[in-house]
């Protein structure tokens, strides 16, 4: 025994050799390494009681229609923004056969799944790491390496390959689904507000209680490879892990612990809320947080060239979208074309009310052009959401009037030089 505590270099729980792939446990537990890169990326390996590929023989079987909206066909997007309503449960309706895709370029594709019905198989997607926003719902993900409590607001990170289970309590739910096939989601930082905004590390949660099962029984395992779904059905519970060692790991990041980068002086670009960055997209959160106390407090209009633009509205005002949007919808806005606030949070931005707080929370992800939309997401696409913005052609204030260029001439005078006053002043108080 030593005579102190020490912490190792991997996180650790349970019943684990003292290295992988080292000594003569292994004679007895059955190890399995989860490795990305081809072995020389993140790896974590766990420890079975029982080989890990003890299949029964004539059991697997590639399932049919079995998530039929999942790979949704997709459309060009074109020159329209799209508001999707809120998404109902379609049937069949646990997790994953209800899972519906929205949006999807090459690399990454967001999905919503309304679930009714208990999971009764175990999951691993092989295509994807996925990051699951829980918009409402809560209940218990198991996985390999134990379990996760989740509620509304949690983003759960499941990487790609590891089985698990959503076991969901009672009431309605409704997440958003992140897929990533090109890699895992990074930590968003920035050289000049270092690791501990918008959030730290220390706000991820890992599993640590082993929650190992040894029994037998029928345990059916569906995995996805790309479109295809094939399941396999094991004689013993897959969750026969006695420990596990590694850096590859689930874990939930509430969103409650977004703390926003806010300022005073100027806007905050969309970017600075950036809280994942993946291969091909940028996830950002906006949450509560301070209005700017002088300047542009709303979003500028705005083409986003690159990119196409989606937001879920989990909670709150939506200051910018003037009422249009209720919680649980998703905008789409494409590539290049121009969009910013609705008339009515333009008006009030013009007439001086300004509120002191953001009352919000939404989760957007920018897709890196070319990005198409589903026809799933078409059929809930609401036909009146370009109109939304019609009162810039019908509301005497920003319509044509012959005497507004000199109007703009005159008021330049006086404005366009105007100082703030948060300014360093010699004269201030
Ligand atoms: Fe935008």
């Amino acid at each position: 025994m030593d005579k102190f505590e020490y912490f190792t270099g991997l996180p650790e729980v349970g019943i684990v050799p003292r290295a992988p792939h080292v000594g003569p446990l292994l004679q007895h537990v059955h190890e399995q390494e989860h490795g990305r890169g081809g072995f020389a990326g993140r790896v974590s390996h766990t420890y079975h009681l029982y080989p890990p590929n003890n299949w029964l023989p004539g059991e697997t079987a590639v399932l049919a229609d079995w998530a039929p909206h999942w790979e949704s066909p997709l459309r060009p997007l074109g020159g329209v923004h799209h508001a999707l309503g809120v998404a109902r449960p379609a049937a069949p309706g646990d997790v994953y056969r209800g899972m519906a895709r929205l949006v999807a370029n090459a690399t990454v594709a967001m999905n919503v799944t309304v679930p009714t019905a208990p999971m009764d198989h175990f999951f691993e997607h092989h295509s994807a790491t996925m990051v699951i926003f829980v918009h409402e719902g809560g209940g218990t993900l198991e996985t390999l390496f134990g379990p996760i409590a989740y509620g509304r607001g949690d983003f759960l990170i499941v990487p790609k390959g590891i089985t698990h289970r959503f076991e969901c309590a009672a009431g309605p739910q409704h997440y958003w689904v992140y897929e990533s096939f090109a890699g895992d989601p990074e930590k968003s930082e920035a050289p000049t507000t270092g690791q501990f905004v918008t959030h730290s590390r220390s706000d991820y949660r890992f599993p640590r209680t082993l929650d190992t099962r040894n029994e037998a029984g029928r345990f059916e395992i569906v995995s996805k490879v790309g479109s295809v779904y094939t399941r396999r059905v094991h004689p013993t519970h897959p969750f026969d892990v006695v420990g596990w060692r590694g850096d590859y790991l689930p874990y939930r990041f509430a969103v409650e612990d977004v703390r926003p980068l806010t300022a005073d002086r100027s806007h905050v670009p969309p970017s600075a809320h950036t809280v994942f960055t993946l291969p091909g997209c940028y996830l950002c959160v906006f949450t509560v947080r301070a209005v700017e106390k002088e300047g542009m407090w709303l979003p500028f209009f705005h083409r986003n060239l690159d990119y196409c633009e989606t937001i879920g509205y989990h909670w709150g005002d939506f200051f910018s979208r003037g009422g249009v949007i209720q919680e649980g919808m998703v905008t789409v806005h494409p590539v290049g074309l121009p969009h910013g606030p609705q008339p009515a949070a333009l008006g009030a931005f013009m007439d001086g009310h300004r509120p002191t707080l953001h009352r919000e929370v939404g989760i957007m992800a920018d897709f890196a052009n070319p990005a198409q939309i589903s026809e799933y997401a078409l059929g809930l696409s609401r036909p009146d959401y370009m109109k939304s913005w019609g009162a810039y052609t019908t509301d005497p204030r920003f319509t044509h009037r012959a005497e507004r260029l000199a109007e703009v001439r005159a008021l330049a005078d006086g404005l366009a030089d105007a100082r703030d006053e948060l300014r360093p002043r010699s004269d201030a108080p």
